[in-house]
């Protein structure tokens, strides 16, 4: 008969060390409330019940978070062992593994260890051996020395066989502890350690939410957006591209300077920010965008986008032109497109090919340019 995984996350605190004036696990974090990644986590097919307990006065909030997963909310208590004991009387699985809310940056992997922990030695709790040397100290003043090698900092999950841990917790009857491991160690046995994760840290202090722990699986307050431009070419001596005038038999025609590099980077970035383009913002019939220098436009365009809360982080340009040769002016055009954006000239990368003869660029009738964009959300 298959083992049945059921997981605690534990969300009823105050979280009042992080000082947010409210629960931190609905403070943001990567632009979600911090609780929503730690139940993203546990949306996995080999666990079957999760239930997560929240204070009375965060109940709906919280409800209204563990529902899309199908998760059930749980009243916690005063402290987290009367939460934690709450919420087993309504665990149905073999093995439950219990979790902080506030512990957002745990691999899939510790997971599958921790359940696997369980499975073959009855307990699995998530530790990390102690790196600095720990002392206790009173007043000051070094009172006993720990042997490092045999200290590990405890973390969560910690996975139990549910009928060992619901009746240490009913053994424990009123005691307070900071962790199941103490209670299970306490009434059961000893607890079988399995090693944790650098990154599976606590979020404890507002810093904690500043710290950027990139480990988040998917591209959390990011944004990408992609710009094309074409313009033909008319009678003329130049072409001005990504800012640098470049000589040629042709120029390009346009209401503005004509330069399909910075209108697709602009479209890209407002496409990205979630606006309307290029075309809205700078419109053809506008007198004042007559031979515009599209740089001074693309500089409204960054800051627009900045007033949004983004900043982007990489460009990657492609241009399909039959002429002028652009590889000698690609350097230049860099510098520029890094000057007028703030992104750094290795975070940006023009490519240039002709189109083989084919088609109206092969036949040298224009230029398009294709902008690909990357912003991170302040
Ligand atoms: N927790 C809980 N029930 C409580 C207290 C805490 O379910 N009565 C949960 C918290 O929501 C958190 C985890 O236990 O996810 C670990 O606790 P901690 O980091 O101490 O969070 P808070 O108690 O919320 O924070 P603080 O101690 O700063 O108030
Ligand atoms: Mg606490």
């Amino acid at each position: 008969m298959k083992t049945k995984i059921s997981v605690i996350i534990c969300a009823a605190g105050k979280g009042e060390r992080a000082g947010f004036g409210k629960n931190k696990l609905l403070a943001p974090l990567y632009g979600e409330p911090a609780l929503r990644h730690t139940l993203k986590k546990f949306d996995m097919q080999e666990i079957d019940e999760v239930l997560v307990t929240s204070s009375e006065s965060d109940f709906e909030e919280i409800s209204a978070l563990t529902a899309p997963f199908g998760y059930k909310t749980v009243l916690g208590g005063k402290t987290r062992t009367e939460s934690v004991k709450n919420a087993l009387k309504q665990v149905t699985g073999d093995i439950v593994l219990i979790h902080d809310g506030a512990r957002p940056f745990l691999s899939r992997e510790l997971i599958l260890n921790c359940i696997r922990s369980v499975k073959t030695y009855g307990s699995g709790v998530c530790a990390l051996p102690a790196t600095d040397t720990a002392v206790y100290a009173n007043l000051g003043v070094v009172s006993a020395r720990t042997d490092r090698n045999s200290l590990y900092l405890l973390q969560t999950p910690q996975g139990f066989k549910t009928e060992d841990i619901k009746s240490a917790y009913s053994l424990a009857g009123d005691k307070t502890y900071t962790d199941d491991s103490a209670v299970y160690g306490e009434y059961i046995g000893a607890p079988r350690i399995i090693e944790g994760e650098k990154s599976n840290i606590k979020l404890t202090f507002k810093d904690d939410f500043k710290r950027g722990y990139p480990p988040l699986p998917s591209a959390y307050g990011q944004r990408i957006g992609f710009g094309v431009d074409t313009h033909c070419f008319g009678d003329g001596n130049f072409v001005t591209l990504a800012g640098v005038k470049i000589e040629c038999d042709r120029k390009l025609i346009a209401h503005s300077d004509g330069d399909v590099i910075i209108h697709a980077v602009m479209d890209a970035l407002l496409s990205a920010s979630g606006l309307k383009d290029i075309g809205h913002y700078f419109p053809d019939t506008d007198a004042r965008f007559k031979d515009a220098d599209s740089g001074k436009l693309l500089t409204q365009v960054i800051s627009t986008v900045k007033n949004e809360g983004f900043t982007p982080v990489n460009l990657s340009v492609s241009v399909q032109a039959e002429k002028p040769k652009l590889a000698p002016h690609v350097n230049s055009m860099v510098q520029n497109l890094s000057a007028l954006t703030g992104i750094p000239v290795n975070n940006i990368a023009i490519s240039a090919g002709t189109n083989e003869g084919l088609g109206f660029i092969g036949e040298g009738l224009g230029i398009t340019a294709y902008a690909l964009v990357l912003l991170n959300k302040d």
